[in-house]
């Protein structure tokens, strides 16, 4: 292929509301587009992911105002949140977008104005509810209840009543047009099951769409009309032009539109099957070519939403395990149409079934052996027998199976496909028995052939499981002898033995921490109860360290918690206020020992509700022999004063 030719694949995220924390379900549809935008690369594309924010609009002007901030105030805020998080996820993005940027703002200007030229847009009134949750515009036929209330169908929240002057979007002309497009491109929206939701939406037919609010002030302004502020879903959905360069980089732009895919959650599907493909032909801009909407996670089998109150904080996880088991159970548990319940005990079940026993045990087991009979690199071997040839033969099926998976977003059969052949290693290595050989010097070149082959395995595995698990694999890799990085390789190059002999393995430490579910169901009750890990060392930046306020705090009074043998409700001057706190020390310490004293304190840690009572702040202790011991400080300090 010439230069410059390759092919393009476009993927984006939806862009997330700034309103709240990120939970499991954004991390969800993130996860899914890296583990794409990995494969493929791997299979020769020139990538462009595009993740980001939705920070306009009704719902984040009230989340702001709830909390006393600016609009942008929270949106600096929360867009921290978002990108340390896919930081922690190993997320590689191209661009992160935040539709409060000049060139987003003034990319959807020029659009609107494109379209009010074109007579696609008017003037009116628009008179219904709206529901701020999801920024959406309730149909008309919707009854209300007896309170002469409208309830969101979607999100089953109240809905408010709107009636102001706005710009109305030409929709309804569009309607022809859509079903028109969707038969001649039957694939356009993924899964087809989703396809047939939308036509019969469309056909049922489409009113013209409000896309302009006065009421609203936290938006971008139309042009020549500042008194109305775009609504947020046309502001929103052009961030998938604006992202890759609409009217900034007329290059890029012209590269990677359109889209190959935008992935959404089934929440937000008719704005991108609908809405958006009518902006785009209104405007003259060439149509996505798929939409390709995955299910919700659920917990307690309800819709994880922060809105309900059940998210589950991916942190939390991290924390523990790093980011590949999380983004191996999410994207192995549920093919990506369908929901999944999040439990714990699946997520350890996998986490210790699949990646400590099944993976985890056979890079160790090998790479041990290898150490020890070869001091860590086989050079040479007896010659391959028939059982090593199916190995062998059966990874470029797999290989190629596994290949067509990630091309079909069947990440979870791909998976199966690799685990399956895991699976054949460890057999092979049960059956070839290489332990029993390992003192035989006469048997020295069979064992050498039987690890050779297990190694030549492992790197096949550890390059298929890169798009899922990458940091996981590029361990793997480099304990096999190459520290080149994997998304070097393609699968046009990758053979089984690419590997020469004599190549130098090192010692391996384990991939993935055993964790008890006890600790971890502990762990999700309770986030001041830390997690044991075995044999597991995790070093934390000065920047991390740095986000800990610790300061003199002086007791001002203490007092037991009523019912409980060990709490004491410990009242705490921490020079701008006083917190109370409940620390389990009575066994050591009586309360009016403890009045006057000086001690260190967290007070930026999330408070905890502990028996019913809410502990505002967190002592430090030695923890000898069950026994907790306070430092005091001996001089005089001032409370309030920090400590680092
Ligand atoms: O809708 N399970 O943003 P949003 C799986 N700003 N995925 C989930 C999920 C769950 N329980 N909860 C959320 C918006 N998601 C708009 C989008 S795009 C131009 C504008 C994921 O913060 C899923 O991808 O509400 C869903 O579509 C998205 O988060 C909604 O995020
Ligand atoms: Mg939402």
């Amino acid at each position: 292929m010439a230069k410059n030719s390759k092919k393009t694949f476009y993927i984006t995220t939806p862009i997330y509301y700034v309103n709240d924390m990120p939970h499991v379900g954004h991390a969800y549809t993130t996860i899914i587009a890296d583990a794409l935008s990995r494969h493929k690369k791997l299979a020769g594309y020139d990538v462009f992911f595009l993740t980001g924010t939705d920070e306009h609009g009704q719902k984040i002007e009230k989340a702001a105002a709830q909390k006393g901030m600016t609009p942008i105030e929270l949106a600096d805020q929360v867009v921290i949140r978002f990108k340390n998080l896919w930081k922690a996820l190993n997320i590689s993005y191209d661009y992160f977008i935040r539709t409060t940027q000049d060139f987003h703002e003034k990319g959807v200007q020029k659009i609107f104005g494109k379209l009010k030229e074109k007579g696609a847009i008017y003037k009116g009134v628009y008179k219904g509810w709206y529901c701020v949750s999801d920024e959406n515009f309730l149909a008309e036929d919707i009854p209300e209840d007896s309170e002469g209330q409208k309830t969101c169908p979607d999100c089953g929240k109240k809905a408010g009543q709107v009636s102001e002057e706005c710009y109305f979007f030409k929709l309804s002309a569009y309607q022809n047009k859509l079903l028109d497009f969707y038969t001649s491109h039957p694939t356009f929206v993924q899964p087809q099951s989703r396809m047939n939701e939308v036509v019969s939406f469309v056909r049922h037919g489409l009113k013209d769409l409000s896309i302009t609010r006065t009421t609203v002030k936290w938006g971008i302004p139309v042009l020549d009309d500042p008194e109305h502020t775009i609504y947020v879903w046309f502001d929103a959905l052009h961030n998938y032009l604006t992202g890759i360069g609409y009217d900034w980089d007329l290059a890029s732009f012209e590269k990677f539109w359109p889209a190959t895919v935008h992935l959404i959650g089934k929440d937000i599907l008719r704005f991108h099957a609908i809405f958006w493909p009518a902006f785009l032909m209104a405007a003259d801009f060439p149509l996505p070519e798929t939409v390709y909407s995955h299910g919700w996670w659920l917990k307690d089998e309800t819709k994880m939403s922060k809105s309900r109150g059940n998210v589950l904080d991916p942190n939390l996880i991290l924390d523990v395990f790093g980011p590949d088991p999380l983004r191996y159970f999410l994207l192995r548990e549920i093919p990506i149409g369908l929901d999944g319940n999040f439990s714990h005990e699946g997520f350890l079940h996998r986490v210790n079934s699949d990646l400590a026993n099944d993976l985890g045990n056979l890079v160790q087991r090998t790479l041990t052996m290898i150490q020890n009979s070869f001091g860590g690199k086989i050079e040479k071997i007896a010659q391959e027998r028939d059982i090593d040839k199916q190995l062998r033969l059966a990874f470029d099926s797999v290989k190629d199976k596994v290949f067509h998976f990630y091309e079909e977003y069947a990440i979870n059969r791909a998976l199966e496909e690799i685990w399956g052949y895991i699976n054949q290693v460890n057999k092979y290595l049960a059956e070839n028995e290489p332990w029993k050989l390992a003192d035989d010097e006469s048997q020295k070149e069979n064992l050498g052939r039987i690890l050779y082959q297990a190694e030549a395995a492992l790197r096949g595995i550890s390059f298929l499981i890169f798009p899922v698990m990458p940091e996981s694999a590029q361990k793997i890799w480099d304990y096999l002898g190459k520290s080149t990085p994997i998304e070097k390789e393609s699968y046009a190059t990758l053979k089984f033995d690419g590997f020469a002999l004599g190549q130098k393995t090192r010692k391996p430490k384990a991939l993935f921490p055993r964790v008890k579910l006890k600790d971890f169901l502990a762990e999700e009750k309770s986030n001041t109860v830390q997690i044991a890990k075995e044999g597991h060392m995790d070093y934390i930046t000065f920047d991390e360290f740095k986000k800990i306020d610790l300061r003199v705090g002086e007791i001002i009074k203490v007092e037991k918690v009523e019912g409980t043998r060990k709490l004491l409700k410990i009242d705490v001057n921490i020079g701008t206020e006083t917190r109370q706190m409940i620390s389990g020390i009575a066994d050591e310490y009586k309360p009016e020992d403890l009045v006057g004293k000086k001690l260190v304190v967290i007070v930026n840690l999330k408070p905890a509700i502990i028996r019913g009572i809410e502990s505002q702040a967190m002592l430090l202790a030695a923890e000898i022999d069950d026994k907790a011991i306070i430092p005091f400080f001996i001089e005089d300090v001032p409370a309030g004063a920090k400590v680092k």
